[in-house]
Parts: structure tokens; sequence; C-alpha cells
């Protein structure tokens, strides 16, 4: 089953394929399925970027967009998310996309489809398609992974980019450092060390920051956004302490003045416009990959568990 839930299930061999079959979406190349195929995307969580990327790599694959609105669905009568699922497979989906505020939503769907799903994004957990369009703009940018210094930094503990970056970095043969307020690092993530703001991006080849997740945290944060700049962001004196290759990356939406100086947001170090572009082709090649294998004869593999 094709589904993509986590980068943990990716092998480096897929990751580059995936890279790879983007960036010939990039290039102008075309692919479409032989046959008919429909697609759902289930967003019980806001989106922008994800949502609206998905939507545009799906019409230019020429598949068939269920519209789901999850404000307007049964979901509001208490219809569980498997029941939901289930009754989108049984009405001929082929492929879920979802995003949910659930840690691991999909533990319940496992191995209870016969149809792929792609994780759009589990709470706090894993982003994979996010992960796949980071890597994707900094092999544009290096041609590498290997021996690259990435500096993650903002709030770690709530992200689920910086989960999903840390360990494809890893694995890829980067070094991964985190830095940002200490009280929301996270040392569960069992890869790369806390390191001084400052020192962390004067050395990094990747300045990678992320949003401060409000609606993650139990309590308000309550320092100015000022604060947090000079703190713990990327003011514009830190900026001229980067490397002179380095870049500038957020998973977006950015909180312009908090995480990042808002004159740095589209400097000519800053690839995150770049990001976003790329995550079309992504998910593109991701939906490919799921298609082909649904199309490969083995939709009808799994047994429903009810
Ligand atoms: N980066 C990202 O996941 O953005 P959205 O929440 O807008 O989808």
């Amino acid at each position: 089953m094709r589904n993509l839930l986590t980068m943990n299930e990716l092998s480096v061999h897929d990751i580059e394929g995936i890279i790879s079959q983007a960036q010939a979406f990039a290039n102008g190349e075309g692919w479409f399925p032989e046959s008919q195929t429909m697609v759902a995307n289930l967003f019980f969580e806001p989106s922008t970027r994800t949502k609206c990327s998905f939507e545009m790599a799906e019409r230019k694959l020429g598949l068939e967009v269920i519209p789901f609105d999850a404000g307007t669905s049964s979901v509001q009568k208490g219809e569980t998310l498997y029941d939901t699922a289930r009754t989108l497979e049984a009405i001929g989906v082929n492929a879920l996309v979802i995003r949910h505020e659930q840690d691991a939503y999909f533990d319940e769907l496992k191995g209870r489809l016969s149809i792929p799903v792609i994780n759009a994004g589990d709470g706090c957990g894993h982003h994979p398609t996010q992960s796949l369009l980071d890597l994707m703009t900094i092999k544009q940018e290096f041609g590498r992974f290997k021996g690259l210094k990435i500096a993650i930094i903002g709030d770690i503990r709530h992200s689920r980019v910086a989960r999903s970056n840390a360990v494809a970095l890893t694995r890829l043969g980067s070094e991964v450092v985190f830095s940002g307020p200490p009280e929301w690092f996270d040392e569960g993530i069992g890869i790369g060390g806390y390191e001084d703001i400052d020192s962390a991006i004067g050395t990094a080849d990747v300045v990678m920051l992320l949003r401060i997740q409000h609606e993650r945290h139990a309590e308000k944060e309550t320092r100015a956004d000022a604060e947090y700049l000079q703190r713990f962001g990327l003011t514009k004196m830190r900026e001229r302490s980067m490397k002179p290759k380095a870049i500038i990356m957020h998973p977006a939406p950015i909180n312009r003045g908090v995480e990042v100086d808002t004159d740095l947001v589209e400097c000519g170090r800053s690839r995150i416009f770049k990001q976003m572009e790329n995550g079309v082709f992504i998910r593109m090649a991701v939906l490919k990959r799921a298609i082909e294998q649904i199309k490969g004869g083995n939709i009808h593999e799994n047994s429903h568990q009810k």
C-alpha cells in the first residue's frame, strides 16, 4: 500500500526517487493516469499551502477532486474519521489526502482501507510532503545533503515539520541542530542538539525558521513579538552573520516580525516562496507514486477489518 504517513517509511532511495520525479515535473514533464482517478482532500485543520498545492497537483495530473468540507460534513454529527474515510472509499474515491489535529490519526486507518492515505500533517507528529519539498529545495540549492549543516529554529516541540525534517536530513547525511526558546526544544526527537541562536545562524548552510504554533500551546505565549524576534528570531543583524551561500527557509505561514524580520522574507537568501512552488511538484510525484500502485492492481489486496 503506497500510503505516505511519515518520513520514516521512505528509504533514501524512495526519497531520491520522489525528488527526482518532482524535479522532472518542475522541468515540464507530464503524466496522467490511464483511467479516471478520484481523490479527496480531508482537511480537519486550517491550511492554505498544503491544501491548495495538493489540489493544484491533482488538477495538473488530471485527477478528479471530490470536494470535502469538514465543517459541513457528517463529522459534525459525530461520524468518526474511519467511517468518513470508509464512506469515501465505498463511493469510489481512489486516494485520500488527510490533515488532522490528532497526532498519528492514521493509526485508526492503518490496514483498514484498501486505498492509499497521504498524510498532509498530523498534530505535532509528521508532515512528510513538507519535508520532501524542503529536501527538494535544499537539493536544488546545494546539489547534495551530505556535509550540510541545517539549523531548525523556533517552536521545535510543537512542530511536525521539525520532526519530519530532522529524521530525513540526518539519514541523508546532513547535520541537524536546533535552536530557539530552550523550553521548546524537544530532546524526544532524539536527533541533533540544542545550539545558541547566534552560533546556529552563523554556522548553518540552511537556516530553517519555524512558526510559533500558538494553537498547540497549553499556555499563551506572553513574550512580545519584538522581544521574540530579538532573542530567537532572524533579525537583519543575524542575517549579516550568515555564511555567504547560506539560505533561509520557513514552511509558512510566517509570523512576520516574530520569527523573521519582515524585510528578510523575500530577500536574496530566502527560498520561502520557492518552497511553496516546489510543493506542487512534490505532491504531484507523491500522488503519481500512490496511483501507480493502485493501478498496478493492488487496490483490492487488503481486506477490510471492521
Ligand atoms: N506549510 C504548511 O503546512 O502550510 P499550511 O498550513 O498553509 O498548509
